[in-house]
């Protein structure tokens, strides 16, 4: 059976010393070790401060990385950055990243192997818009191109240190949440995928993230579908509170 993740996408919010009132309030609201895997993804400058709580079953995430090791690349970071902050996990082609930033697939494949190479979890995000979703060519072809060019030559051996995190774009940040049947459809899609492109092996193994308005009204009947192994969220994920919810929901469910 797969571990579920509960992680969170901060964004651009929370300062060190937000963040360590974050983790402070979270520790009175939870027991650590969890069963779940709970993963927080600050930003870059509150990754020490971050670093000094972990504890138990969490772990910590980067929301992106440099494809290259070193060199002038102005405003950037490379994983061996992240790596000396025991950072385990890396976001990359979060749609945000895709339509603010102007990544490519070719760019977001260049950053997956980086990951890859130095042995750290990426996490792809793959999404549709609304117009895609209601386009003739569909969602579903959105999300097998990204799945086919972000994850191209990857083996199978590395495949299974891949998270994949499906985010509707249509639900981010806008309240709107894939209904859980919509949400498991596409998730049993990138399963099917990862048995064709891999083996079934991996299929089974790769944790298959819902990320889009998540939040501990909803979260229990999107967590209970067969393929959905946790959570990427953002806005629910900056209160110690509803995070702490959420986790109680994944709990419940493991047992
Ligand atoms: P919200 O949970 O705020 O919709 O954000 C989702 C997301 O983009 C996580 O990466």
């Amino acid at each position: 059976m797969r571990r579920y993740l509960i992680a969170g996408n901060w964004k651009m919010n929370k300062t060190a010393r937000e963040t360590k009132s974050f983790f402070e309030e979270l520790s009175s609201h939870l027991t650590f070790p969890t069963q779940s895997e709970i993963l927080i993804c600050p930003p870059f400058t509150s990754i020490p401060e971050a670093h000094r709580h972990l504890q138990g079953s969490i772990v910590l995430g980067a929301q992106n990385v440099h494809a290259k090791a070193s060199g002038a690349f102005t405003g950037e970071i490379s994983l061996s950055m992240l790596t000396e902050w025991n950072v385990a996990y890396v976001i990359v082609g979060h749609s945000e990243r895709r339509t603010l930033f102007g990544e490519t697939d070719a760019c977001i494949h260049e950053k997956i192997k980086t990951v890859l190479q130095g042995r750290l979890k990426p996490i792809l995000c793959v999404g549709e818009t609304l117009e895609e979703r209601q386009s003739k060519q569909g969602a579903f072809a959105v999300i097998e191109r990204e799945l086919a060019n972000g994850l191209k030559d990857i083996s199978a051996e590395d495949m299974r240190a891949v998270t994949i995190a499906y985010e509707p774009i249509w639900a981010i940040g806008t309240g709107e949440t894939a209904t859980p049947e919509i949400a498991q459809e596409m998730h049993h899609f990138i399963r099917q995928w990862l048995n064709a492109h891999c083996n079934t092996a991996v299929a089974e193994q790769v944790r298959l993230l819902y990320g889009g308005s998540l939040k501990p009204s909803n979260a229990k009947e999107l967590l209970s579908k067969q393929d959905i192994d946790g959570g990427l969220i953002g806005g629910a994920a900056l209160e110690a509170k509803s995070f702490a919810e959420l986790i109680r929901i994944a709990e419940e469910l493991s047992h």
